[in-house]
């Protein structure tokens, strides 16, 4: 296993106040006193600044602002030693219909970030998706690997593949100490309810029929949050410098079956569901093989139990509705405009 090389002791984490972003965040106030968590968040509709309270004035301080703006980086950067870079349009759906965004904070805001860590001379770990590789088909007996070509298919997952082309360059050409990571799909409590996961628990909780796209055959490999910021944390003080590792946990299931573990969950018929229109494009499988990271790093996760982490997900859902309610109505909307 590897030694620890970078003993971090104030770092900006982008993004803090998203679902990833905000576990991260809390994970490293439970297990990292000694670490002071500066979180910079623009607070989007997907950043909830209650997503991070409670945690400790003294280690744990919000900055609420745009990573698209240089000057403010120049105002937050200095004095810290590491940037953790999760802030993100992360939705694929909403990149379809509106790719602006996507490229704005996605690229621009990675290259802003980057200057920054160039300027101050600071580490910097990037966040970043199994998307990036594109899909594998159904029945391909191969998973994504870090060489493998880059082929994003959506304006999402080509704006995350733009953001971890400037770092591999801003390594090689720069010299910036960076690495990234590319994790698959994320479940746990504080996800948006736009995402798969939320949308079909808070649409039974509030009476609605869940709705599955296309023909449901589609794979996503999934892995707890909290195993994916112990990878993070791993990366950024035990990785080497330019490289990528891939982060998974073995979690591959069509998205049918995880809908109908949800139905089973929560006592209902195994039909309550809707067909609904197809993503376009939509990626058929990912895969990830996380060999590297576990060879190199030791890491493994601990959260292998699907169908518990997911019964502890309902119950989060269920228990926090208050956290969920105010963005439901505008999300499930949006979505009957768009015919899914
Ligand atoms: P999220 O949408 O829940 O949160 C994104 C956060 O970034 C929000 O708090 C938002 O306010 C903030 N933000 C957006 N634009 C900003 C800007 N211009 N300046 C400052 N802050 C801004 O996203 P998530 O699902 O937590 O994903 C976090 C990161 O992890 C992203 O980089 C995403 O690509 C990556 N990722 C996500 C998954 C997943 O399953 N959700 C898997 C692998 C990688
Ligand atoms: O693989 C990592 C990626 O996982 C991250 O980079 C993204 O930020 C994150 O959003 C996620 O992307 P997906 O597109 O895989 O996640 P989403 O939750 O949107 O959808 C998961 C699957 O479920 C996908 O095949 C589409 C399908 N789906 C989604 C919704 C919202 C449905 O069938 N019905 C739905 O209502």
């Amino acid at each position: 296993m590897a030694e620890v090389v970078f003993e971090p002791r104030n770092i900006v984490v982008t993004g803090g106040c998203g679902f990833i972003g905000s576990n991260f965040v809390r994970w490293v106030a439970r297990n990292h006193p000694e670490v002071h968590v500066t979180v910079l968040d623009k607070l989007t509709y997907a950043g909830n600044p209650a997503n991070i309270a409670g945690l400790p004035e003294s280690q744990v301080e919000l900055v609420v602002g745009d990573i698209c703006d240089a000057d403010l980086l120049d105002e937050v950067v200095p004095g810290h030693d590491a940037i953790v870079h999760y802030a993100a349009e992360s939705h694929n759906d909403n990149s379809i219909a509106d790719p602006e965004p996507f490229v704005q904070t996605n690229v621009v805001g990675t290259y802003r970030l980057l200057q920054a860590a160039r300027r101050y001379g600071i580490r910097y770990h990037h966040i970043s998706t199994d998307e990036v590789y594109g899909d594998l088909a159904l029945d391909e007996p191969r998973r994504f690997e870090p060489d493998d070509p880059y082929r994003p298919s959506s304006p999402y997952s080509s704006t995350k593949a733009s953001s971890d082309l400037l770092v591999r360059a801003w390594a090689r050409t720069y010299g910036l100490a960076a690495t990234i990571s590319n994790c698959s799909n994320n479940y746990g409590p504080y996800q948006h309810v736009e995402k798969f996961i939320p949308r079909q628990v808070t649409n039974i909780l509030c009476g609605i029929r869940p709705k599955l796209y296309g023909t449901g055959e589609n794979v996503r490999d999934w892995i707890h949050t909290e195993d994916h910021s112990r990878a993070v944390w791993d990366i950024l003080t035990k990785g080497r410098i330019g490289e990528t590792y891939l982060i998974g946990a073995d979690g591959e299931r069509s998205n049918i079956d995880v809908l109908r573990e949800i139905l089973s969950l929560m006592g209902e018929p195994q039909d309550a569901f809707d067909w609904v229109r197809d993503r376009p494009g939509h990626d058929r499988r990912y895969a990830i093989d996380p060999t590297k990271l576990e060879r190199e790093l030791g890491w493994r996760p601990v959260h292998t139990d699907f169908a518990e982490g997911l019964a502890q997900t309902i119950e989060w859902y269920r228990t926090h509705e208050s956290w969920w309610r105010p963005a439901k109505e505008a999300t499930e909307r949006r979505y009957a405009e768009q015919g899914q």
